[in-house]
């Protein structure tokens, strides 16, 4: 035994986390879904990534987040700790737990906690939602599996929000999410997602917290920033909200590629000579 991270060094784990913060380094997370992107985010240095159940969304096509299963995040879990396996093996992975699969008891959260654990290699699983899930928070990590939290808007509940806008603008919801931040960091959540709040009430989060917080909507005072990697590489065409900059537009430049490929193969363009054999 020795006191490294169980995979190959320097792989990010939850006391790196907390040592970025302390040192005031800037955490980068953002979500994958498969393999092959798993391993391009591997080798940029992103620090965490996040096999999100918006895979809901942007692979599957749902309107909302709520129907994939345990089952589906597992598969695609397995593909991108296989992605960031196969390069320096650095990021630490993390699966959002679905929809209904913590929410029954605290019993059927562990065991679910526990499955995509065992069945996945990855390192943590991330919950939606404050005081009313803290007791299955402390459950699942005092079992020793590393618990992210996620606050503001919690995209399992956009039924009872009843829209996507930026939540706690009110001081009494703001108040509540900053009591619900402290609330997971007692119950031993390593860091906690903030989701399209006021930049100010997540500073004032940040500063009152000893873990991490990572935003989303949330301003450049959080100790880290996440994305949905679709929307960061101009995949998706119809989600523009204002937090999201686009890095690049690959919608239109696969468009473009595939045009050209259906033109070629109509036109009798490809394949040449010596692409043949
Ligand atoms: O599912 C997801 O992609 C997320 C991020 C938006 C934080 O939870």
């Amino acid at each position: 035994m020795n006191d490294q991270s169980p995979r190959k060094p320097p792989h990010v784990t939850t006391r790196r986390l907390l040592e970025m913060k302390e040192q005031g380094e800037k955490i980068a997370m953002l979500t994958a879904y498969d393999y092959t992107t798993a391993r391009i985010l591997d080798r940029a240095g992103v620090d965490v990534v996040l096999v999100g159940d918006s895979a809901s969304n942007v692979f599957s096509g749902h309107t909302t987040t709520l129907p994939i299963t345990v089952d589906e995040m597992i598969y695609h879990t397995k593909a991108v700790v296989r992605g960031v396996q196969a390069e320096t093996s650095r990021a630490m992975v993390v699966i959002d737990m679905p929809f209904m699969s913590y929410q029954l008891s605290g019993e059927e959260a562990l065991r679910n906690a526990g499955k995509v654990m065992k069945d996945n290699e990855c390192d943590a699983v991330k919950l939606e939602g404050g005081e009313v899930i803290v007791e299955t928070v402390k459950r699942i990590t005092d079992t020793g599996i590393p618990v992210m939290g996620h606050l503001g808007l919690i995209p399992q509940s956009i039924y009872k929000f009843g829209s996507y806008k930026v939540r706690a603008q009110e001081e009494k919801e703001a108040e509540e999410l900053l009591r619900d931040a402290k609330l997971l960091e007692e119950a031993g959540a390593f860091a906690v997602v903030l989701e399209k709040i006021p930049a100010a009430l997540a500073a004032e989060v940040t500063d009152s917290l000893s873990i991490p917080t990572i935003g989303i909507g949330a301003g450049p005072r959080c100790d880290g920033q996440v994305l949905v990697i679709n929307d960061m590489l101009g995949l998706s065409t119809e989600f523009h909200p204002r937090f999201v900059r686009k890095y690049a537009d690959l919608n239109g430049t696969v468009q473009d590629a595939v045009t050209r490929y259906v033109d070629d193969v109509r036109k009798g363009g490809f394949p040449s000579d010596e692409e043949s054999y």
